[in-house]
C-alpha cells in the first residue's frame, strides 16, 4: 500500500497559514507594546501634573482669582506649551477649589464678575455661580473643577 503524502495545494495552504500566522503575531506585539507604552505614559504624566498655581496667602476667601497656567502637552512626538487660564477659590483656612475657566457651551473664557458674584461668558450670555454651577443661559454643564491640594503655602493644580 503507498504512503499517502500531502498534495502541493495542502502543503501551500499550511504554508501560507503560518505566514498569516506569523504576521498576525507580529502585529499583535507590536500593538501590545504601543498600546502599553500608551498607557504607563499617561500614567505617569498623571503623576507628574500637579503644578504650582499660587501661594495659599495670595487667594482672598471666597473670590475667585484667575491664574493662567503654562502646561507643556505632549503631542504625538512634540512637546507644546499651551496656556490654561483657570480660577482659584479659596472656601476654608486651607481648602482650594479650582475652575477651568473654558466655559462648557462653546468654549469661550468665562470672567469674574465681582459686582454681581457670577462668572459670566461674554460669547452667549452663560452665567456660573462660584461653585461652578450654571445658573443662566445655554452651558450644559458647570465649569469643570480641577484637583487641588495645599502644600504648605502652595496651592497645586491637577492641569
Ligand atoms: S460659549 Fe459660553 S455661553 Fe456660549
Amino acid at each position: 500500500m503507498p504512503i499517502e503524502t500531502p498534495s502541493a495545494d495542502a502543503t501551500r495552504r499550511r504554508f501560507l497559514g503560518s505566514i498569516t500566522n506569523g504576521i498576525l503575531s507580529v502585529i499583535g506585539g507590536i500593538l501590545g507594546v504601543l498600546g502599553g507604552g500608551a498607557i504607563l505614559s499617561s500614567t505617569v504624566r498623571r503623576q507628574e501634573d500637579w503644578l504650582a498655581a499660587s501661594a495659599l496667602h495670595d487667594l482672598p476667601d471666597n473670590e475667585p482669582t484667575a491664574v493662567t497656567l503654562s502646561v507643556m502637552r505632549l503631542d504625538g512626538y512634540r512637546e507644546a506649551l499651551e496656556r490654561k487660564t483657570i480660577f482659584l477659590v479659596k472656601t476654608g483656612e486651607s481648602e482650594v477649589a479650582a475652575f477651568d475657566a473654558t466655559c462648557t457651551h462653546l468654549g469661550c473664557h468665562v470672567a469674574w464678575d465681582r459686582q454681581a458674584q457670577v462668572f459670566r461668558c461674554p460669547c452667549h450670555g452663560g452665567v456660573f455661580d462660584r461653585t461652578g454651577a450654571v445658573t443662566d443661559g445655554p452651558p450644559p454643564e458647570p465649569l469643570v473643577k480641577i484637583a487641588t491640594r495645599v502644600d504648605g503655602d502652595r496651592v497645586m493644580v491637577q492641569a
